[in-house]
């Protein structure tokens, strides 16, 4: 699919600099005029499917140049215009308006806003149908998985629902290594000393689609990995980056949404700044709990961080590994306690489980009509079919 054009009019070098690297990581094909008269030739040569005029230019300005745009249109065809205008001033503001312009946006502006008007702007004219590419096909959806505490199998879960994502339902899948110290992916999987890792992605500033495609694996299962690094002390080199530069994390997330439906996260169990960056990026967090007192005790100290945090109610979902096994403790009785039902089960099958993670090979790659398989499958066809829903809506 071909990606829509934008047209950057704008003098000012860096804010020439800051559009194009904003819209090309969003997909869009950019063209820059710097002055009035340049923009309104490129306007009619490069047929563009949005504009961004800024109001202050030499030459011609963004009003002299809108008006001229729309004058030189066909009837019928009319590209949509977002006055870029340092004035808040409402005079101001309806002058480029009248001049043809459909949206304006007030300098400084957030990145986020902008590429939000730019999307409601093209759905309105009827481009926004048509991504800025392929890539905006994905659902970009943002899955953590958290153990309520170590060994409760959230690796095994997060593994698995990701290759059923990938190989069943055809969902773009990406499974990040967040246990940044004691990453165990490369272990389950069989992978080797892959080098790339998350740090090459937090520490390269001008990350974009085609550099994070660099840093990532393919595993066999088509399910694709962005792995923890190889020693724990590089782990200090992301945690490090995240806390002087949150944005760091937040790119990376933002360009890994942009080409995957599901970016799956194997967390490691902390409440450090670095997760709860991620807690407050995501779409889902699926808490990975055994019903036992301990897991109990600390899936209620994470509904209440959750509820503290003002996270909706159904941005937590709790995920009950093992669900058959015998601990004296059922399903009523964990309900009951917790105050909310359990979202899923996934049943107890220990020598499935131990086997598939000491041969490197997934249950749900080598086993997937096992009764494991089938219920992780239970698992990810529920989540995948209420996230589809979600983004449904909104969109
Ligand atoms: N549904 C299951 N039935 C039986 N055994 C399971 C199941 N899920 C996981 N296991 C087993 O539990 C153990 C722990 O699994 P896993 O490493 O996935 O847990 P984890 O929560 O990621 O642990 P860690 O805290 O070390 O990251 C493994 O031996 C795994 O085979
Ligand atoms: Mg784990």
């Amino acid at each position: 699919m071909a990606a829509t054009k934008v047209l950057v009019v704008d003098d000012d070098l860096n804010i020439q600099r800051v559009l194009v690297f904003t819209l090309k990581q969003e997909g869009f094909e950019v063209l820059v005029a710097s002055d009035g008269e340049a923009g309104v030739e490129l306007a009619r040569t490069g047929e563009p499917e949005l504009i961004l005029m800024d109001v202050a230019m030499p030459k011609l300005d963004g009003y002299a140049a809108t008006q001229r745009i729309r004058q030189a249109e066909r009837a019928g065809a009319r590209v949509p215009i977002i006055m870029l205008t340092s004035e808040a001033d409402v005079g101001e503001r309806v002058k480029g308006l009248r001049a043809g312009a459909d949206d304006d946006i007030v300098k400084p502006f957030h990145p986020l806003e902008l590429i939000a008007r730019i999307r409601a702007l093209l759905a309105r004219s009827g481009t926004g149908t048509r991504e800025g590419s392929s890539e905006h096909a994905t659902l970009g959806r943002l899955s953590l998985f958290y153990g309520a505490k170590g060994g409760v199998g959230t690796t095994t879960i997060a593994i698995n629902a990701g290759i059923c994502l990938t190989a069943e339902f055809k969902r773009r899948t990406l499974l990040m290594d967040a246990n940044l110290q004691f990453g165990d992916l490369r272990v389950f999987l069989d992978l080797g000393l892959e080098s790339a890792s998350i740090v090459n992605a937090m520490n390269e500033p001008d990350l974009d689609a085609e550099l994070f495609k660099k840093l990532v694996v393919h595993h066999h299962t088509s399910l694709d990995l962005l792995l923890a690094p190889t020693t724990p002390e590089a782990a200090d080199i992301v945690v490090e980056r995240q806390r002087s530069d949150p944005a760091s994390l937040s790119n990376v997330l933002s360009v890994a949404r942009r080409l995957y439906d599901y970016v799956l996260v194997d967390m490691a169990k902390s409440l450090d700044d670095f997760n709860l960056q991620l807690f407050d990026e995501a779409d889902v967090i699926f808490v990975v709990m055994t019903a036992d007192l301990s897991c109990l005790k600390n899936v209620q100290l994470m509904l209440k961080t959750m509820d503290n945090l003002g996270y909706e109610r159904s941005k937590v979902q709790l995920v009950l590994n093992r669900s058959n096994a015998f601990t004296g403790i059922n399903v009523k009785n964990a309900e009951s306690v917790l105050g909310r039902k359990i979202d899923y089960q996934v049943i107890n099958e220990y020598r499935g489980a131990i086997s598939a993670l000491n041969s490197g090979e997934p249950f749900m790659s080598s086993r997937p009509d096992s009764p494991l398989g089938r219920s992780v499958a239970d698992f990810a066809r529920e989540a995948d079919r209420q996230a589809a829903a979600e983004v449904a809506a909104v969109r």
